[in-house]
């Protein structure tokens, strides 16, 4: 048998897309991370999976035969990635796709040209293996008599091996290739042949024949038309013929690996566990460049959370190695250079995904030493118990306080043989999805925009760019109450669709027109504009004075001026974004806007505050940039010429072969299906009315622009007249003249406390004078009118800090309520009096109760008429503690 030549990842990448171009396919690039309308699938996970729709039929492949080299991620295997030689969470499949074309014969003939022809791959077809499906006597043939390898070397399989499916979609029986590494690779029982689990024998070619759809149920329904859907995983071809162990001893990864060995100082051989720390490294940060690149950004939620956990579990497995600062943004620059030729798109967001994964590094080093602390604390406490299982609790504490990924806290655990109540996580975790979850139940669901209806019917034409009227629309479909109808009568509310309509349906934030649908009497007023699955424009409203039917041509007119304040608020937002990324940086990317009549809400990239001098800044460019006046031309272009004119599109996005872009004097240039003013002079005026944090690297903006900034204005300054005019003075002297008043209010407040305390000293002297002699001492009872409780202490003591041999019990009355206060002179306290004694009986009698300290104290009673009773009491009390 005879070894391969050793081809590189890059160089076999190439080859095979060519070689399928060569038998008719059409070479498209990979397909984003993000799937596009597949709620099914988190992230791209094979290279069919962002072809269904030209699988099932639903939608036309631009041609019948497609190849492609997709960017894929299956983090199922999570927990064995980085221990096993074979697993990745990143990898790229080779694929060539026939929807509805050819079927087994090709697939079979054309997989085994590549693999075997010395023009190509050139393996050693004795080393090669197919497997087929158990009763697939079709493909039993093919290999047989066509291909001649002889039966005993065709394996037959059952579902288990050879049945593909994926989740819901299309699926069907497989033929799969093998390839024979060596005995040195084998287990060496007796029976290890074909489809045993040891590394001798590895898979390398799927060939799937797909004719079924899988609703994802587990309900079977034959495909309209026969496909052929085929991956081989890049990596793995590299393996075989690099002729090395594992993925990341293959060419391409290795060189990252080595990276990682640099900073790191760790280096392969060493020991097990530096190796699976380096095998973990290398590939999450594959994985995490990949992704963040198309537009994923880590978070606790869905892919971004599938990205966090990467990064984190990398970043813990840094520190493993003894690296305390953030690296794994360093090593990100060799995923860039291994792969810039394959997906240039890394080369010109490089410094955007370093950044992006820096500030998750900064991010987690911040807690990643008390959680680690904690965790031990935590471990050390079930130890202590003897218990072998973390609980669910103390895992979703590290998760929700530390930002601990389970699956870090899980390995953690099982380093020291423990594992982790996972159930019990989830159920935490469940609870807080179900608290977020009815934050969120208000928004609704997508209803109609989510159904495809009228599938017959072509997709609407929008002439909004060009007018605000038109008179010749016809109506194509109706829906009144949920179904849809032919026709709609006076005073019901539905959705009208139409051939061609100047409504902007809501899309890239900015929102639907609102206007009228009219014929003859009857007009619909529409509300909402919402664009479905099928490119028909749904317009929302109600409908009054008249009957329209399906068929009927109306008249279509929108609300220009509220368009207008539309149109005012999105070319500030391109000024906005364009002003941001002028002040802040490169690294300014728009997540999201809502652009409504006059007003902005703009979110985007950035990982720090923003200071007000920045903010300043960012208000000036843009209400320079109106100043200026400049022209807003929009043009449709193709792509790359779009893009070689250095216009922004937006991340995540998918455009088309062609698009369209709107262009602001040499101040802005963007991707953009949105309607705009001819001058950035109309946007008028521009203020920043907010700046904040919305998520980690998220920050958002919201302005006014237009008529909206302009009323702003008009009303602030009418609060100024009138409160200058209420001040008796002038706008331009209103600080001034308030600060004065403010000084004279405090100069005021302070004379009348003066008096105040002045008065009641004067006012205990009157009282004191009345005292008279019990024993030793001098007693005082006295109602005082007007006092409240504050008053009344006041009084008590200024009167026991004149006289120390004094009993003084002061009685108010208001509003049918009597307070006491009951104060005592030092000398009396000395001979045993106590005021809180004494208030406990007075105010007993009064109906109330009371208490407080041997010198003061406080009661309250209820009964005015016993005022006088109860204070001709105090001469008793007195006497009798004294003995007299
Ligand atoms: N879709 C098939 C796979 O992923 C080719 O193996």
């Amino acid at each position: 048998m005879s070894n391969p030549k050793p081809f590189g990842v890059n160089e076999l990448r190439e080859m095979f897309l060519s070689f399928f171009e060569s038998k008719g396919h059409l070479r498209l690039p990979s397909f984003s991370l993000i799937p596009q309308n597949d709620a099914s699938l988190l992230l791209i996970n094979s290279g069919m999976a962002p072809m269904k729709p030209w699988f099932t039929g639903e939608q036309e492949p631009p041609r019948r035969r497609v190849t492609t080299c997709q960017k894929c991620i299956r983090t199922g295997d999570i927990e064995n990635i980085g221990k096993t030689a074979r697993h990745g969470t990143y990898f790229e499949m080779l694929g060539n796709f026939s929807f509805g074309d050819y079927f087994k014969r090709e697939a079979i003939t054309w997989c085994w040209e590549f693999l075997t022809s010395p023009e190509w791959v050139g393996l050693d077809p004795n080393r090669l293996y197919p497997s087929i499906y158990q009763d697939d006597d079709e493909a039993f043939e093919i290999w047989n008599k066509e291909i001649g390898i002889p039966a005993e070397r065709i394996f037959r399989f059952g579902k288990a091996d050879n049945f593909w499916e994926h989740g819901s979609g299309p699926c069907g029986p497989c033929s799969e290739v093998y390839y024979d590494r060596g005995e040195e690779y084998g287990c060496g029982k007796p029976g290890c042949t074909v489809g045993c689990d040891c590394d001798r024998y590895m898979e390398v070619w799927n060939n799937v024949f797909s004719q079924f759809n899988n609703d994802g149920e587990g309900h079977y329904t034959e495909l309209i038309q026969k496909n052929i859907d085929t991956g081989m995983g890049l990596e793995r071809l590299a393996c075989v013929c690099q002729n090395v162990n594992s993925l990341f001893d293959t060419d391409t990864v290795m060189n990252i690996t080595n990276k990682v060995s640099e900073i790191t100082g760790a280096h392969y051989g060493q020991s097990e566990s530096r190796d699976v720390s380096l095998r973990i490294i290398t590939d999450h940060i594959r994985s995490a460049t990949m992704m963040i690149c198309d537009g994923v950004l880590p978070s606790n939620e869905g892919r971004g959370y599938v990205l966090r956990r990467l990064l984190r579990r990398a970043a813990r497995h840094g520190k493993l190695l003894g690296v305390n600062d953030p690296f794994l943004y360093r090593v990100c620059d060799t995923v860039i250079e291994v792969n810039a030729t394959a997906y240039p798109d890394l080369v010109e967001k490089q410094s955007y995904i370093t950044k992006v994964i820096r500030v998750e590094e900064e991010n987690f080093a911040k807690t990643i030493d008390s959680g680690l602390k904690i965790f031990s604390d935590m471990l050390a406490q079930h130890k202590a118990k003897g218990e072998t299982v973390f609980s669910g609790e103390d895992a979703f504490k590290l998760y929700d306080t530390y930002g601990f990924p389970i699956d870090l806290t899980s390995e953690m655990a099982q380093d020291e043989g423990l594992t982790v109540d996972e159930a019990g996580f989830r159920a935490f975790m469940e609870e807080q999805k179900v608290r977020a979850r009815k934050a969120r139940e208000a928004l609704g669901d997508l209803g109609w925009a989510g159904i495809e209806f009228g599938k017959e019917l072509p997709e609407t034409e929008f002439v909004g760019y060009d007018h605000n009227t038109i008179d010749d629309a016809k109506v194509l479909a109706m829906v009144v109450e949920n179904v849809q109808a032919e026709e709609m009568m006076s005073g019901v509310e539905g959705i009208v669709v139409l051939d061609r309509t100047p409504f902007y349906a809501e899309m890239g934030g900015q929102v639907g027109d609102h206007g009228t649908i009219t014929l003859g009497e009857a007009v619909f007023t529409v509300h909402d504009v919402q664009k479905n699955k099928g490119g028909k424009y749904m317009h929302y409203g109600k409908i009054t004075g008249g009957v329209l039917k399906v068929g009927d041509t109306v008249t279509a007119a929108i609300d220009v001026e509220r368009r207008q304040a539309i149109m005012r608020a999105h070319s500030a937002t391109h000024l906005l974004d364009a002003a941001l990324k002028k002040v802040l940086g490169d690294h300014v990317h728009q997540a999201g806007s809502l652009v409504e009549p006059d007003r902005i809400r703009f979110d985007f990239t950035h990982f720090e505050g923003i200071s007000a001098e920045e903010l300043a800044q960012v208000d000036k460019l843009v209400n320079d940039a109106i100043l200026n006046g400049y022209p807003v031309i929009t043009e449709v272009l193709p792509i790359e010429e779009a893009k070689k004119k250095g216009a922004v599109a937006m991340f995540g996005e998918k455009y088309g072969d062609v698009v369209r872009v709107v262009e602001m004097g040499d101040f802005s240039m963007e991707f953009c299906g949105g309607t705009h003013l001819d001058n950035t002079a109309k946007v008028g005026t521009f203020r920043i009315k907010s700046e904040g944090s919305v998520a980690s690297g998220v920050r958002r903006i919201e302005a006014t622009v237009g008529k909206l900034t302009l009323e702003t204005m008009n009303h602030n300054q009418q609060l100024i007249f009138q409160a200058a005019q209420i001040l008796k003075t002038n706008p331009a002297d209103l600080v001034a003249k308030l600060e004065q008043q403010v000084a004279d209010l405090k100069a005021a407040r302070q004379a009348i406390e003066q008096y105040k305390s002045k008065e009641a000293a004067g006012e205990a002297d009157r009282i004191l004078f009345g005292a008279h002699d019990v024993g030793p001492l001098k007693v005082i009872t006295a109602t005082v009118p007007d006092a409240d409780g504050n008053r009344l202490r006041q009084m008590g003591d200024a009167i026991k800090d004149k006289a120390a041999n004094v009993v003084a019990v002061l009685a108010a009355v208001n509003g049918g309520k009597i307070t006491f206060v009951a104060a005592c002179g030092k000398e009396a306290v000395g001979l045993g009096i106590k005021a809180g004694d004494i208030i406990k009986q007075v105010s007993a009698i009064a109906g109330g109760s009371g208490g407080g300290k041997p010198d003061s104290a406080m009661g309250g009673g209820k009964d005015p008429l016993m005022v006088d009773n109860a204070l001709a009491m105090v001469d008793n009390v007195v006497s009798m503690k004294l003995g007299l």
